[in-house]
């Protein structure tokens, strides 16, 4: 069966560069971003690797941890990150787990034969504490991916966890939200203050503190 938005992410026990991991204990109680990789000693992968570990501090901000997966060994795990340290200047700070038995490309359907039938393509899952699958995201292994876009949509389910809302294109933290239908816009004024009415359908208010 697939894997899709509100599944619980499938659990595992595997080896990474920080030792064996038995996924739910991992995530605990936080959030958590597992993301694939074609392959070690591949360019793109070691700029994604390194933007990753930069942003670090702003995914914890979230109650975030992020977690990466490729189809190799520990050892060449240790190997390329040697690399990514030297050509991204930055300390790794998150595991890569070492699927070289492709477990877990298997269990999160990572392999895309018509791709390739061996490699992974660019998974991102985005997991909440619950252990619910929140979002997921397909890039090709030529396209790397943004992680300012991972944190804004964390930021996206965080708030409206919290709140009637949604999000419009291309929000950002702090940006107008839309308020949802199932809301009237009666219950909107009492909960948000003023809602600018663009259509009946179509309300916008400030967004509230998370
Ligand atoms: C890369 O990470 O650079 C990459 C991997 C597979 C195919 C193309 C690029």
């Amino acid at each position: 069966m697939g894997l899709h938005i509100g599944s619980i992410a499938p659990d595992f026990e595997q080896d990474s560069t920080d030792g064996k991991i038995k996924f739910h204990d991992f995530i605990g109680d936080q959030w958590v971003v597992l993301f694939s990789h074609p392959k070690d000693y591949t360019p793109v992968c070691t700029t994604e690797l390194g933007r990753a570990a930069k942003l670090k501090d702003e995914f914890t901000k979230r109650n975030c941890k992020m977690i990466a997966v490729s189809v190799d060994t520990v050892e060449d795990h240790k190997g390329w990150v040697g690399d990514i340290e030297d050509t991204q200047s930055v300390k790794m700070n998150f595991p890569i787990l070492a699927d070289a038995d492709r477990k877990v490309a298997k269990l999160y359907d990572m392999i895309h034969a018509e791709a390739n039938d061996t490699l992974t393509v660019r998974s991102v899952f985005i997991i909440d504490s619950n252990k619910k699958i929140r979002a997921m995201v397909t890039y090709p292994a030529s396209t790397g991916r943004n992680f300012a876009e991972i944190l804004r949509v964390i930021d996206s389910l965080q708030l409206t966890d919290n709140h009637k809302l949604a999000t419009p294109a291309d929000w950002t933290d702090g940006g107008d939200c839309v308020v949802v239908p199932a809301l009237s816009t009666d219950e909107a004024k009492q909960k948000f203050g003023e809602v600018r009415e663009l259509r009946p359908y179509l309300r916008m208010v400030k967004q509230p503190a998370k």
